[in-house]
């Protein structure tokens, strides 16, 4: 390879790196953004509620892994459940903040079980 030719391939190489690496970041930040202001609040509400029992990701801990329970859970029926307990659950109708979180509370597990959010502290939308 004479120094033309090589000068060639090396600028050709580098150009690939620098692609890869501007598709990787702007992939991050496009999981980012799914992240909006409702999801997030409804992470926020149920760490603080639901994370001692379901874990602060919806994971399991001691009580089911909500991620995949979510999978087969209508919105309504998660609102029923939540609202009034079920089993060793205690019911939440008497907490506003879970109950005006519900429908964020249900996107966020949603998120969380088809793979836009991994476990994680998300990242807090702009
Ligand atoms: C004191 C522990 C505890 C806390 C706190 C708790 N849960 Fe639960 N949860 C449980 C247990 C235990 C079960 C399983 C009940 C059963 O099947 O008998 C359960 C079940 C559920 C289910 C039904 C899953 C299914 O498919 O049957 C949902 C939905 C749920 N919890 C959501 C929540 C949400 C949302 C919060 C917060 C607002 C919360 N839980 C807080 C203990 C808890």
């Amino acid at each position: 390879m004479n120094a033309a030719k090589l000068s060639r391939y090396v600028v050709l190489v580098v150009g690939l790196v620098i692609s890869a690496a501007g598709y990787a970041s702007n992939n991050a930040t496009h999981i980012s953004d799914q992240v909006n202001k409702a999801i997030f609040q409804g992470w926020q509400v149920f760490s603080e509620a639901c994370g001692s029992c379901h874990g602060d990701f919806g994971q399991g801990k001691i009580a089911p892994d909500l991620t995949q329970q979510i999978k087969t859970l209508s919105e309504e029926d998660f609102t029923r459940i939540v609202t009034n307990g079920k089993g060793l659950m205690p019911p939440w109708k008497a907490n506003q903040e879970v109950m005006h979180n519900m429908r964020n509370m249900y996107r966020y597990l949603k998120a969380r079980s088809n793979g836009v959010l991994q476990e994680g502290i998300p990242m807090k939308p702009r």
